[in-house]
């Protein structure tokens, strides 16, 4: 297994480029399920995630080509066509890889009236359950049962729009049932919807391929169903996580970076948060600035909230920051019951963090030590990434298959900018 080696201590120059969003890419794909008519998505990042999710779908018959370079700023062009069908079940040794699988469901059952998904199961992060994606298909006219480790759907007659009001507001579930409504029969309402950058970019690639969908944006959500769906050609939104964390990059490392491609208005949260600790940031004609010379990072409270607040995708790699930062921090997590594994593996780099429940107090240390540590999840990975690269001294991560799923080239994007950062290969 690789592993990645850190020397601390270096600020950040130059520039970045930002790749499309992982969690736009997952559900688009899915959605190419939709139609017997071709999409094209471009802009598309080169994940391990990307990879399962192509399998996943080329083992339900449909056709994936890719073409554009590892790498290249544009990202890659991928083309899907579900023209013909094979199987429409989701096999459990893929959808237990990667939890985004489940976003088969709805187009497959609205299209097809029948779908066998695999229950995805607790990940590192919190159980994760899938009631509300089952919940609002039911309502949808669905007949849904769990058995033998799986979710049996049916609608021999198709689906009916319906209204549903999420409890809770859930990305995946706005997501399968989004998808699911474009084909259903009548106009399906969703209610507390959620507002991610990545659920507005689903409904306007809905929209390209022939949807009825008013309210894009909102918490509120129409959608009028259609009896057939057209191919589209669709650009992935940037990764406004991959934005967040490359700012934190040069907030915990200090420096000035450019990162291109990005834009100011997915990572607002974040960087109102960064600024206050700090950080000069501002919105440039090929992306966002962001500076941090001279006097230490200030500590700052904040609390993870369903976009527009904090992401929790983003809550670990501000941990970091605030690890090292002059006073202390308050961090609450709302989204995942057991998002704080990263703590462990600061503290063995000299963090002093106590965790109370779903909050953390972080009291801010002079400097953190390099130490080996393993990465657990994605962000949590990647947040011990600057956390060595603030470090004194070697750090060396374990179990980096984790950052690959979400995080292209990350090694070359730091060390083109100073960092001093390799992948040891076995
Ligand atoms: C997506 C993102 C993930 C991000 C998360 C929250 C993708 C591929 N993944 O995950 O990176 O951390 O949003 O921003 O886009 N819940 C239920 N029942 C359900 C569905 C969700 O109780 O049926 C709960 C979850 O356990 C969690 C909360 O709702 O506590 C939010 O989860 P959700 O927004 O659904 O996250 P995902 O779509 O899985």
């Amino acid at each position: 297994m690789d592993r990645i080696r850190l020397r601390g201590g270096k600020p950040l120059e130059g520039s970045i480029g930002i790749g499309g969003a992982k969690n736009a890419a997952l559900p688009l794909m899915a959605a190419s399920l939709l139609s017997e008519e071709t999409l094209t998505l471009s802009n598309v990042p080169h994940l391990a995630d990307i990879a399962t999710m192509a399998h996943l779908l080329q083992q339900h018959g449909v056709d994936v080509s890719m073409d554009g370079g590892n790498g290249t700023p544009e990202g890659r062009t991928i083309h899907l066509n579900a023209g013909k069908i094979t199987s429409t079940l989701a096999p459990y040794d893929l959808v237990r890889k990667m939890r985004a699988s489940v976003l088969v469901l709805g187009p497959l059952l609205a299209r097809f009236g029948e779908a066998e998904v695999s229950l995805p199961g607790g990940c590192a992060i919190g159980t994760r359950p899938v009631d509300l994606h089952i919940m609002g298909l039911k309502a949808m006219g669905a007949e849904i049962n769990v058995e033998n480790g799986y979710i049996k759907a049916r609608a021999k007659q198709g689906l009916k729009g319906a209204v549903i009001r999420f409890p809770q507001v859930s990305v995946g579930a706005t997501e399968n049932l989004l998808m699911a409504a474009a084909l259903a029969d009548g106009t399906t309402v969703l209610e507390n919807a959620a507002r991610e950058p990545e659920i507005s970019d689903l409904v306007q690639c809905l929209v390209a391929m022939g949807a009825m969908i008013d309210g894009i944006g909102s918490e509120h959500l129409t959608i009028h169903g259609k009896p057939s769906l057209r191919g589209a050609t669709h650009k992935i939104v940037p990764d406004r996580i991959e934005i967040g964390t490359y700012l934190a990059a040069v907030a915990i490392c200090g420096g000035k970076v450019e990162l291109t491609g990005a834009r100011l208005d997915l990572i607002e949260a974040v960087a109102e948060k960064l600024v206050e600790a700090g950080c000069e940031i501002g919105q440039t004609t090929r992306g966002i600035s962001i500076a941090r010379n001279g006097s230490r990072l200030k500590g700052v409270d904040f609390l993870t909230a369903p976009y527009p607040g904090f992401p929790t995708d983003m809550q670990a790699q501000m941990m970091s920051l605030m690890a090292v930062a002059d006073g202390a921090s308050m961090i609450t997590e709302t989204i995942f019951e057991n998002r704080f594994m990263h703590v462990p593996e600061l503290a063995r780099m000299g963090a002093n963090i106590v965790v109370h429940g779903s909050s953390a107090l972080v009291r801010g240390v002079p400097k953190l030590t390099g130490a080996p540590v393993m990465a657990t999840d994605l962000r949590a990975s990647v947040s011990l990434v600057l956390a060595g690269l603030a470090a004194e001294g070697e750090t060396v991560i374990n179990r980096v298959y984790h950052l690959d799923r979400g995080y292209e080239r990350l090694e070359d994007k730091l060390s083109a900018c100073g960092a001093d950062i390799e992948r040891l290969k076995d």
